[in-house]
C-alpha cells in the first residue's frame, strides 16, 4: 500500500518524506488556503516546490467545474512537473475531462467520491486514482461507513480488473489507515498526525524504557 500525505504544509511534507516511507502528496484548495497560498502563480510555484521534495505523485486540484476550463487548467497543471496528477471533482464535466486528460497521457485523481457508482464512472473514464472520502462519510453516517465504501470499490475494481487505483482519502486516525490496508486500498492519503500515530504503542514505550534502564544498570 502506498502512503501519501494529505497536506500543503512544506514542513510536514518534509518530515514525512524524511521518514523514508512517503510515496506522494495530495492537496486540495482548502489545504492550500490553510497554508495561505493564494493567487494562480503562487499556487503553481507551491506545487513545483512540493514536487522537488517528494519523488512521487502530487495531486493538484482544478477549481473549474466546466469541461473546457477543467481541461485548460489540467493541462497547465500537468506541465508544471512530470509528477503532477490533475485532481478533478466527481461531476459530469469532471468525468468527461478525466476521459479527455487520460487520452492525452495526463494522470488524474477523481476526487469527492462518496459512492461505488461514482467510483465505477471514474474507472470507466480512465482515472489514475479514485478518492473515496472516508472521514466525511463517517461524519454523516456511522463509523465504518467510509471503510465499507473503500472495501466495496476495491472488490468491484478487482472483479473487472479496472486499472484505477483506490486512494483512500479524508483519513482521520491511524486506525483508518490500518482498516484501509485490511480491505486492500492501493493508496492511503493521511494527515501527518495519523501517519506518526502508527509509530505508537504503549508497550513499545514501556519496553524501550526497560531495555535502556537495564543497560544503564550494567554500564555505569
Ligand atoms: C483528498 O485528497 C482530500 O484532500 C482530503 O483527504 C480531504 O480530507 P478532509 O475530509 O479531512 O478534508
Amino acid at each position: 500500500m502506498k502512503f501519501f500525505i494529505d497536506t500543503a504544509n512544506i514542513a510536514q511534507i518534509k518530515e514525512a518524506n524524511d521518514l523514508g516511507i512517503l510515496d506522494g502528496v495530495t492537496t486540495n484548495p482548502s489545504l492550500m488556503a490553510h497554508e495561505g497560498i493564494t493567487g494562480v502563480e503562487n499556487i503553481k510555484k507551491h506545487y513545483v516546490e512540493i514536487c522537488k521534495i517528494v519523488n512521487g505523485d502530487v495531486s493538484a486540484e482544478v477549481i473549474s467545474t466546466d469541461f473546457d476550463n477543467i481541461i485548460r487548467e489540467g493541462e497547465e497543471l500537468a506541465k508544471l512537473h512530470k509528477n503532477i496528477v490533475v485532481k478533478v471533482p466527481m461531476i459530469k464535466d469532471g468525468i468527461k475531462a478525466i476521459k479527455f486528460l487520460t487520452s492525452k497521457g495526463i494522470k488524474t485523481n477523481c476526487t469527492l467520491v462518496f459512492s461505488a457508482g461514482q467510483a465505477i464512472l471514474a474507472a470507466k473514464a480512465g482515472a489514475t486514482y479514485v478518492s473515496p472520502f472516508l472521514g466525511r462519510l463517517d461524519d454523516v453516517g456511522t463509523a465504518g461507513d467510509g471503510v465499507a465504501l473503500v472495501d466495496q470499490i476495491v472488490k468491484i475494481y478487482r472483479t473487472y480488473n479496472y486499472k484505477t487505483q483506490v486512494l483512500a482519502a479524508s483519513i482521520r486516525s491511524p486506525e483508518h489507515i490500518i482498516k484501509c490496508a485490511e480491505v486492500g486500498a492501493d493508496v492511503v492519503t493521511s494527515p501527518l498526525a495519523s501517519i506518526l500515530g502508527l509509530l505508537k504503542h504503549p508497550l513499545t514505550d514501556v519496553g524501550l524504557e526497560k531495555f535502556l534502564a537495564d543497560y544503564r544498570k550494567g554500564n555505569q
